[in-house]
């Protein structure tokens, strides 16, 4: 099976700034806001300059630099709500929902928005906010036993009537959710995303995620990343897809866009960056294997608290367009992104970076002997909902 699909154009999307002080945590000046009417106006935006979707953060306590968050969910059927085209993915913690409360919801945003809703299911990285809420705070690996039998759940209500599942965290028995969600065509069910990158996470992923997040990566890591996810989900059967994030800085010249990635570093709010990374080592650094998010990353890196500047999408558009097309070589299907100023830089991104990727991907493809489908549409590959 070849890694990457040269015949389908790549997806793009935009992180939802529902989190203040923007996607760095560095005092540099920003016009990005965290409110609602900004928000808006940026799905719509980014929605006219050829993003198919957007994923919203979900925090819950004042920390790190970002001392206000609006609820992931809530905000994102909002969104959904002010657009037309958007699909919008709402982050969702299991050890947080049920995930039948969760599948209930989704259904009815889903009716909402005619089909455009999805989440993206992560285990956790902020133990105080579980802790302090009174919760159980499972140890690393556990999360992901859990994670998986919620995102089985979620399917399973999704698509089936009179569902069962018993488990060790969740036990449904008999259950049917009516309206199921809209039928889509090439959707099976509201899209499954998953952010993780300890090997327990790209195990689970493999085997039940629609799509798997990698936080931002080299080309190499990207490489290294999927491969564990693509070994288990053969063995399952199953065919993921995948999205990176990364972290876009076009200017009019490469050293402009380098002097503004100094100036976000040199301005990072140190205190802030430092608890993050002190409080994330909950996450793959404790694993056993000591692999996973953040476990290789300098504080440079954690200025962009999901290592978006790794991906290296800095310099003039046509240079951030030629390595976009160098990850989707290697198996990227959907480009995540971040910016300083989100409503100007989404909308610059539409009109000087994608049209460049769009004639790279059609060179691409005729290099490999590929037919290239500009207007391909499917959302989820046939196999995704086994
Ligand atoms: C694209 C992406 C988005 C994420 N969004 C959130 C989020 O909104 N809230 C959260 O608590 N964790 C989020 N996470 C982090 C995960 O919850 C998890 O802690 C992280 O992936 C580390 O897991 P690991 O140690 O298994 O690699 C996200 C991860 C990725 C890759």
């Amino acid at each position: 099976m070849s890694v990457a699909d040269l015949s389908t154009p790549l997806k793009f999307a935009y992180w939802v700034p529902n989190v203040s002080g923007g996607l760095v945590v560095s005092t540099i000046e920003q016009r990005t806001s965290w409110d609602f009417d900004y928000n808006k106006k940026l799905a719509r935006i980014a929605e006219d300059a050829g993003f198919e979707y957007a994923l919203s953060q979900t925090r819950y306590a004042a920390s790190y630099g970002a001392d206000k968050q609006h609820e992931a969910t809530s905000f994102s059927l909002a969104l959904l709500a002010a657009t037309e085209k958007l699909k919008v993915i709402a982050a969702v913690h299991p050890g947080m929902w049920h995930p039948g409360v969760l599948a209930k919801y989704i259904i009815t945003a889903d009716h909402i928005s005619n089909g455009r809703a999805a989440v993206n299911i992560v285990s956790g990285w902020l133990k105080d906010e579980f802790i302090n809420f009174g919760l159980d705070w499972l140890e690393h690996d556990e999360r992901y036993v859990r994670t998986e039998e919620f995102i089985r759940v979620l399917r399973g209500l999704w698509t089936e009537e009179g569902y069962s599942q018993a488990g060790k965290y969740y036990t449904i028995k008999d259950f049917t959710l009516s309206p199921a969600p809209v039928a889509v065509p090439g959707r099976p069910h509201p899209e499954i995303f998953f952010g993780g990158n300890s090997t327990a996470a790209q195990a689970t992923a493999g085997r039940v995620a629609d799509w798997y997040f990698s936080n931002g990566k080299d080309l190499e890591g990207f490489k290294d990343n999927i491969a564990g996810v693509r070994a288990s989900a053969e063995q399952a059967g199953r065919r993921p897809r995948f999205g990176l994030n990364g972290f876009v800085i076009a200017r009019d010249s490469e050293k402009e866009a380098r002097d503004t990635l100094r100036e976000i570093v040199e301005k990072a709010h140190r205190p802030a960056v430092e608890g993050f990374r002190d409080a994330v080592q909950e996450a793959g650094p404790s694993t056993k294997d000591g692999k996973g998010m953040w476990a290789d990353s300098t504080f440079e890196d954690l200025v962009q608290y999901n290592d978006g500047f790794k991906t290296q999408l800095i310099g003039t558009p046509e240079q951030i367009a030629e390595r976009i097309v160098e990850y989707k070589k290697i198996g990227v299907n959907l480009l995540l992104t971040c910016y300083l100023h989100f409503q100007e830089e989404v909308a610059a991104f539409g009109t000087d970076i994608l049209p460049i990727v769009r004639e790279l991907e059609a060179d691409a493809a005729r290099a490999a002997g590929v037919e290239f489908d500009p207007d391909g549409t499917l959302a989820v590959p046939s196999k995704a909902g086994v």
